[in-house]
């Protein structure tokens, strides 16, 4: 199979100083080795908690940031020493609203990245008018920027992204922002954008969308890859666990703490909305912890307490926690 990245003992330190008078330094160390081998027309995924070197990765693959060490190829140029090659051959897009000239029309703007990209000037304005049809932008061709909706801005963001029709597409939390239905259209577009064979290289916290876009997935934590696999087999890695879902009025501070204690509980993780909580509780045996919670539960409002399969997400916590060098906050 054709590889476009191929990344070998990546390592990436950022030195932050603090203090005036007494300057310190401290190491934070981004990326701690990680090796990955991306396949042409693959739609890759990155997942892993804040902080844990996604970003630090696509801006290194990308050529906006150097590494400290180790290697990394995209499409075989090296992204310390031929970045320009790189450059031309690939598509970024970042989530939120950076990166496009609010007070530019979206023709301008497009008009601006065209040049700044080399695209050639006879074919400028076929490639634009093409692209912002296929976003669905062609009736807001004259107005400004700032006149947009988040999603259109997205759209444009990727209408933009296209312009140099590159081989390899990176996106760094694409759909952060978007509401349902944007974002549901969004994965439609990259869908359609892996069926013809682009390479999608995407970050994402979102489970189900690593699932649904994504042929494999690395969960990356402190700076590691700690797992790569099709989403599927992740998924797989925990059959060997069941969940409890339990939601109940107010907090349940007192039956999280008591559940730790229970032998078999593997991981809990709580949300509360209004005044609503829910537990997820990760077991081995959902049969030999459901007899530990009548008592706990006792004289408490429960709206639903049922046992299910584990999804990805649920892996993933799973995976997560177990590679964590410290409690995870
Ligand atoms: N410019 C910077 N200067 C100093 N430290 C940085 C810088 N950028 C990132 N870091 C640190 O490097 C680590 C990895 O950050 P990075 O942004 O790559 O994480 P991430 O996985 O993208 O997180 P998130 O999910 O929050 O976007 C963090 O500890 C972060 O504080
Ligand atoms: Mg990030």
């Amino acid at each position: 199979m054709d590889t476009v990245v191929v990344v070998k003992d990546l390592r990436r330190d950022y030195i932050i100083s603090s203090g005036f008078l007494k300057r310190k330094t401290r190491r934070i160390e981004a990326l701690r080795g990680i090796d990955l081998t991306i396949y042409r027309g693959e739609s890759f995924g990155i997942v892993g908690p804040n902080g844990a070197g996604k970003t630090t990765l696509i801006r290194i693959l990308t050529t906006t940031l150097l590494p400290t060490s180790g290697e990394a190829t995209v499409l075989g140029y090296d992204v310390s020493r031929q970045p320009q090659e790189i450059r031309k051959r690939i598509g970024l897009l970042f989530g939120g609203e950076k990166g496009l000239y609010t007070r530019l029309s979206v023709w301008d703007n497009m008009r601006y990245f065209a040049n700044l990209y080399g695209i050639p000037r006879r074919q400028q304005h076929r490639r634009i008018k093409e692209l912002l049809t296929m976003g669905g932008l062609s009736e807001r061709i004259g107005d400004r920027v700032s006149t947009l909706s988040r999603g259109m801005r997205q759209r444009l963001h990727i209408a933009r992204a296209l312009l140099s029709d590159p081989d390899i597409l990176f996106l760094d939390e694409p759909t952060i922002g978007l509401d349902p239905i944007g974002a549901h259209e969004f994965r439609n577009e990259l869908k359609r954008l892996h069926s013809i064979g682009k390479t999608l290289i995407l970050t994402t916290h979102y489970m189900y969308e690593a699932e649904l876009l994504c042929d494999r997935v690395a969960i990356l934590n402190e700076g590691r890859v700690v797992m790569l696999d099709a989403p599927d087999l992740i998924r797989r890695y925990a059959h060997d666990f069941s969940v409890i879902e339990i939601e109940v009025f107010g907090p349940v501070d007192g039956i999280a703490k008591e559940l730790c204690k229970v032998s078999g509980v593997l991981d809990i993780t709580t949300e509360t909305r209004d005044q609503r909580t829910s537990l997820l509780v990760q077991v081995k045996d959902p049969n030999q912890v459901m007899q530990h919670l009548p008592p706990l539960l006792e004289g408490m409002r429960v709206y639903h307490l049922a046992t299910r399969e584990p999804t990805l997400e649920d892996a993933y916590i799973r995976i997560i926690s177990a590679s964590e060098s410290k409690p995870h906050e």
